[in-house]
């Protein structure tokens, strides 16, 4: 099995004031002033909040990221940030495709196809999410939504280093409802998106590209998460807004 780093990202969704970001940013820097071999740490805080979050976590070694972007280079989009934009407040990851994004926002998989290929183009790592809802596992037919998913929102993306790219299993199910997937249930998912990023990408990519879980991930069952073989990490979103909860997931992860 090839050795990737474990990713454990935070994704804060839309908590935190910028006073409450600054001082969750300065308990994070302490709380991981190293962080263990293997594992890789990342946080994505609200828009507002990233120039005050890079400031505070300069030293930490902790990455920065967004939870979404535009994919045109400037211009009238009201509301709008675009890749450039997130690159020179620090962000080298971007989330993209959030059931949150799709479901409250309308994205559609074309808008997510065209932000993978705006951000990997300006050099940021897409996060890209997937994830089926309760009707589509009840009806047994979740690999191959999600398995589309992937192959809709990614198609035709050039990457040439496995790094460029990370992909997040998030069944919607499971989020913020403390209804975690199994650990055999996440690496069903996540291993079947492997086989699909290795019919898109080759074998050589596919190996080395990171494949999280996300929905109600824990410091309880982080360690057995990331000991299935194709799960390399965990989207986290509640558990991310508590310091000592997000650092014992990283410290859980190199074990
Ligand atoms: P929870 O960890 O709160 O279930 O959220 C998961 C998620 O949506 C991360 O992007």
């Amino acid at each position: 099995m090839p050795n990737r780093t474990k990713l454990i990202a935070g994704n804060w969704k839309m908590n935190n004031d910028v006073a409450a970001a600054a001082k969750l940013a300065d308990e994070l820097a302490e709380a991981l002033p190293e962080v263990p071999e293997g594992v890789e740490v990342l946080v994505c805080p609200p828009t507002i909040d990233i120039t005050t979050v890079h400031a505070r976590m300069q030293a930490a070694p902790i990455a920065l990221g967004a939870q979404n972007v535009y994919w045109e280079a400037k211009g009238a989009y009201t509301g709008e940030s675009s890749c450039d934009m997130l690159k020179s407040a620090g962000c080298t990851y971007c989330i993209i495709g959030h059931s949150e994004r799709r479901g409250y926002f309308h994205e559609t998989d074309e808008d997510m196809n065209k932000k993978a290929k705006a951000l990997v183009a300006a050099g940021i790592v897409p996060v890209f999410c997937c994830g089926e809802p309760e009707e589509v596992r009840e009806a047994g037919t979740y690999v191959d939504f999600v398995c589309n998913q992937v192959k809709a929102g990614l198609e035709g993306l050039e990457i040439k280093c496995p790094k460029q790219l990370v992909v997040a299993y998030e069944p919607i199910w499971a989020i913020g409802t403390g209804k975690t997937a199994t650990a055999e249930d996440a690496q069903e998912v996540c291993g079947a998106i492997r086989e699909t990023l290795k019919e898109m990408f080759g074998e050589e990519l596919a190996d080395g590209i990171r494949v999280l879980y996300g929905g109600s991930a824990k410091p309880g069952n982080i360690a057995e998460l990331v000991a299935k073989p194709d799960v390399d990490g965990a989207l986290v979103g509640g558990a991310s807004l508590k310091a000592a909860d997000f650092a014992s997931m990283v410290v859980k992860a190199g074990e």
